[in-house]
C-alpha cells in the first residue's frame, strides 16, 4: 500500500495533537507499506499572517515530528513547496475540476465564517490537496474527520481526469481513525490551539508545569473522596502513565486525602517522564548543523522521483509533451 498524509505546519503542537494524530500515525507505520508524509506549507500560506512565522513553523514541524519518533529513513518525509511538480499538476487539475465541486466544499465556508480572508487560494485549496495525493499515486490517505470531503473531492477530480484523458490516477481512499478519544484541555473542553487551553508538547518545562497546575477542577476539599473519571487531571494522567500507576492514583482519588495540587504534580512528573526522551532528542536535533536543510534535501530527492514520473505521464496525456 502507498500511504500519504500531509500536515499543515501551524505552530505549537500540544498533547491533543500528539495523542490524537501523531502517535496513531507513527504507531501505524509498518515495513510493508510505503509512506509519504509531507509538510503542507503551500496550504499553510492560505491562512498565514507573516513570513517569519511560516518559516519557523516549517522548521519546527520537521523537528517536532522527528523528535516524536517519525523516522525519515523509513518514510519519505518532504516539504510540499520543495516539489515544483505539485504546483504544476495543480494547474492541470484546475482545468478538469468543476466549479460546482469547489462551491460545495464545507471547509472553505467554515474558514470564511471564522474570518479568514476569502482568497482564490483558500477557495481552490482542495485542488492543491488533490495534486498532493494524486502526484504520488497514493492508495490510502490517513486524515482527520474534517478532511474527508477533501479526499472525496480528490477522487472526483481523478475520475474527471481519467475519463477525459485515460486511466492515469488510482482512486485514493481516506482512512479516518475512529476510536481516538478527544483529549481534554486544561478547562475540560477539547484541547485546541484556538481555545488556548492546551498543554504544549515542546516548551520550557516551567511553562508546561504552569499549564498543568492551572487545570480546572471541582472545589472538593482535600479529605473528600473524588471521582477520577470526572477529573481532567486523571484523564490526562491516563495517557502518560502505566496501568499500575493509574490504579494507584485511582485509589488515592477514591479514598480521599488527595489534593488536586498533588494530583497535578503527579501528572507533571508523568508527562516529564513520558516526553523526556522527545525533549532531549529535539534539543539535540536543533543543535545539529543544517539538520532541517539536510532532511529537506533528502526528502526532495526521494519524493521527486515519483512526482516527476506522474507529471510526465500527465503532460503526455494532455498533450503538453
Ligand atoms: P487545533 O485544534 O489545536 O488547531 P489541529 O486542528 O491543527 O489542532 O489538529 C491537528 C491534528 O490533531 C488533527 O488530526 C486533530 O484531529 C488532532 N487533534 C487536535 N486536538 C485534538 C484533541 N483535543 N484530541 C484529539 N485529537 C486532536
Ligand atoms: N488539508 C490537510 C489538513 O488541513 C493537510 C493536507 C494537505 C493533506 N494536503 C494533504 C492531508 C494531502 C492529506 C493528504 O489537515
Amino acid at each position: 500500500m502507498r500511504i500519504l498524509t500531509g500536515i499543515q505546519p501551524s505552530g505549537k503542537l500540544h498533547l491533543g495533537n500528539y495523542f490524537g494524530a501523531m502517535k496513531p500515525m507513527i504507531d501505524s507505520i509498518n515495513d510493508q507499506d510505503e509512506i509519504f508524509c509531507f509538510i503542507a506549507d503551500y496550504h499553510a500560506l492560505t491562512t498565514a499572517t507573516d513570513s517569519d512565522t511560516v518559516k519557523n513553523n516549517i522548521n519546527n514541524a520537521i523537528l517536532d515530528w522527528i523528535a516524536c519518533g517519525l523516522d525519515p529513513e523509513k518514510i519519505i518525509l518532504y516539504v510540499q513547496s520543495d516539489l515544483p511538480q505539485i504546483a504544476e499538476l495543480t494547474w492541470i487539475l484546475h482545468t478538469v475540476c468543476p466549479m460546482g465541486l469547489l462551491e460545495r466544499a464545507t471547509s472553505y465556508k467554515d474558514k470564511i465564517a471564522k474570518g479568514i480572508p476569502a482568497t482564490s487560494g483558500l477557495f481552490t485549496y482542495p485542488v492543491l490537496m488533490a495534486a498532493d495525493i494524486l502526484i504520488m499515486q497514493a492508495d490510502v490517505v490517513p486524515v482527520g474527520k474534517d478532511q474527508k470531503q477533501h479526499v472525496e473531492m480528490t477522487r472526483d477530480i481523478a475520475i474527471k481526469f481519467n475519463n477525459k484523458f485515460g486511466e492515469t490516477f488510482p482512486l485514493p481512499q481516506e482512512k479516518i481513525s475512529k476510536n481516538i478519544a478527544t483529549i481534554p484541555g486544561i478547562d475540560g473542553q477539547k484541547m485546541s490551539k484556538s481555545y488556548n487551553n492546551y498543554i504544549p508538547l515542546f516548551d520550557d518545562e516551567k511553562v508546561i508545569r504552569k499549564k498543568i497546575m492551572s487545570i480546572v477542577t471541582d472545589s472538593k476539599a482535600i479529605e473528600d473522596k473524588k471521582d477520577p473519571d470526572q477529573c481532567n487531571i486523571f484523564a490526562l494522567y491516563k495517557l502518560v502513565s502505566t496501568e499500575k500507576e493509574q490504579l494507584d492514583l485511582k485509589e488515592k482519588y477514591l479514598q480521599g486525602g488527595l489534593s488536586y495540587g498533588e494530583a497535578k504534580s503527579l501528572l507533571f512528573e508523568a508527562v516529564s517522564k513520558y516526553f523526556r526522551k522527545f525533549w532531549e532528542k529535539r534539543n539535540q536535533l536543533e543543535k545539529e548543523p543544517n539538520f532541517v536543510t539536510k532532511i529537506r534535501e533528502k526528502g526532495q530527492e526521494r519524493a521527486q522521483i515519483q512526482a516527476q514520473k506522474t507529471l510526465n505521464t500527465v503532460c503526455k496525456r494532455v498533450g503538453l509533451m
